[in-house]
């Protein structure tokens, strides 16, 4: 259950780590000389952690879920008193505690839980495409997560890239999480690197799902959006009757530019997922350019609602607000909203991930229990359907802000207990988008 929820302090990693002859901690040494090599894993052998070739086609399920994205182990250091000052120290009450982390692994660890939880036979798939070196512990410790989680991964990093596994040092404090990252071969992972032809030749019904953007400089500025375009075409010739979901999670831009082409990739986009921070600064920065203009509305929902709106008209934007819910945007209007479930969050840290996760299940689930669209390419996910991937968006980050560690799926009757408290949709939605003005909580 606790995953990486392991208690592995920091110095004594450290420690294990600058002690033996190669470089590995001594605990892992094994896997250098077990049956399983995970040298084998780098590029595009799509296997499965315990070394078997996975094979994406072979499955009699509605749907695949392909998540490509950042990957890295978090120190968690839990911060009850104050910031230490520059060149002092605070005590920490808890030991700093070390899980698997990055916006692709936590959400594909969610979104596997729910559908090991939730979900009939046959069970979808969940692939993590992203990289990591398995040549150093941390590398170990994400394909030890994915292997628990029985999730395969697809090791897309490039063969002369010797940089360390990304990792990166959360601090939980006030109820916010702040980072320090070394993003190591994830600041060299690029678009070109992903197996599109593999990805778009899934021959169930596909939902890509984009994490961490802002992350990865390498899909920047037109790069993913060629790898985007390759897969719809791709599909569009050889699935014409299944259905392409594309998702993508903005997260922080570090270099506070707030572009990358994010614009460009909107038509392509069936989900844009973001929290009110990244929202406001896209916004800002989007408006600072010239081809924007900022126009002042009556409540910020209707800001986002018309600037993304303007991005594309049936691209669906989501907002997550923490304490305050969250919202679904398409066509400048509010499609839907909820409010939050829980008030005292015990550790915010990949709430975001948590809730997209939720989210991409409540869709797909909404869409096998409905006798509608069975086949067939769909326009535009309903709005019942987005409805119902916000019912369980909340549900699932109201249970995952109560548990420590980003990565560490909730239990299912948590999930449950909070779906029951997860609000009816408000109608009807008016031409200004609000159903009603007093309710934009
Ligand atoms: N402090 C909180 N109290 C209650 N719910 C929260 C809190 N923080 C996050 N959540 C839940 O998690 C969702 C995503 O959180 P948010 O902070 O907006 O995302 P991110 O992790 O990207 O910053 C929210 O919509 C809400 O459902
Ligand atoms: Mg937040």
């Amino acid at each position: 259950m606790l995953g990486w929820g392991c208690v592995f302090p920091l110095t004594f990693l450290i420690q294990q780590y600058s002690s033996t002859r190669n470089g590995y901690p001594r605990q892992l040494q094994s896997y250098f000389s077990g049956s399983v090599n995970y040298k084998s894993l780098n590029e595009h052998t799509m296997v499965s952690v315990d070394g078997e070739q996975e094979n994406t086609a072979d499955t009699d399920a509605e749907v695949t879920f392909h998540v490509v994205g950042d990957a890295y182990v978090d120190f968690f250091s839990f911060l009850d008193g104050e910031w230490p000052e520059s060149g002092g120290d605070s005590r920490l009450d808890q030991p700093v505690k070390c899980y698997a982390g990055g916006s692709s692994v936590n959400t594909a660890t969610h979104l596997k839980a729910l559908i090991k939880n939730f979900t009939e036979e046959p069970k979808p798939k969940v692939i993590l495409h992203t990289v990591l070196n398995p040549d150093d512990h941390y590398g170990q410790m994400l394909l030890d997560h994915a292997d628990e989680h029985d999730i395969p991964i697809d090791n897309c990093r490039r063969d002369d890239d010797n940089l360390s596994t990304g990792h990166c040092i959360a601090i939980v404090s006030g109820g916010e999480r702040s980072f320090m990252t070394h993003q190591g071969v994830v600041g060299n992972f690029g678009a070109d690197d992903l197996d599109v032809d593999k990805i778009a030749k899934t021959s169930t019904h596909l939902h890509l799902h984009i994490a961490g953007f802002y992350n990865i400089p390498g899909f920047w500025n037109g790069k993913l959006k060629r790898k985007l375009e390759a897969v719809r075409e791709i599909r569009k010739e050889m699935y014409p009757d299944r259905n392409t979901t594309i998702s993508l999670v903005t997260q922080h831009d570090a270099t506070r530019e707030w572009d990358g082409g994010l614009s460009d990739l909107f038509p392509l986009l069936d989900f844009v997922f973001m929290n009110d921070l990244e929202a406001r600064s896209i916004i800002r920065c989007g408006c600072e350019s010239s081809k924007n203009k900022r126009i002042e509305f009556e409540h910020e929902h209707m800001q986002w609602a018309d600037y993304f709106g303007r991005q594309h008209p049936t691209s669906n934007a989501i907002v997550t607000r923490a304490e305050k819910g969250s919202v679904a945007l398409r066509g400048k209007k509010i499609l839907s909203k909820q409010k939050p479930i829980v008030m005292n969050s015990i550790d915010p840290t990949g709430a975001g991930d948590s809730f997209t996760a939720g989210f991409i299940y409540g869709l797909w689930s909404w869409r096998s229990s409905s006798t509608q669209q069975k086949t067939g390419i769909d326009e535009k996910w309903p709005t019942e359907a987005i409805e119902e991937g916000m019912r369980w968006g909340v549900s699932v980050a109201s249970a995952a802000v109560m548990i420590r560690g980003a990565s560490i799926p909730p239990d299912s009757t948590e999930i449950k207990k909070f779906l029951e408290q997860a609000i009816e949709p408000e109608y009807p939605v008016f031409d200004n988008g609000y159903s009603q003005i007093s309710s934009c909580y």
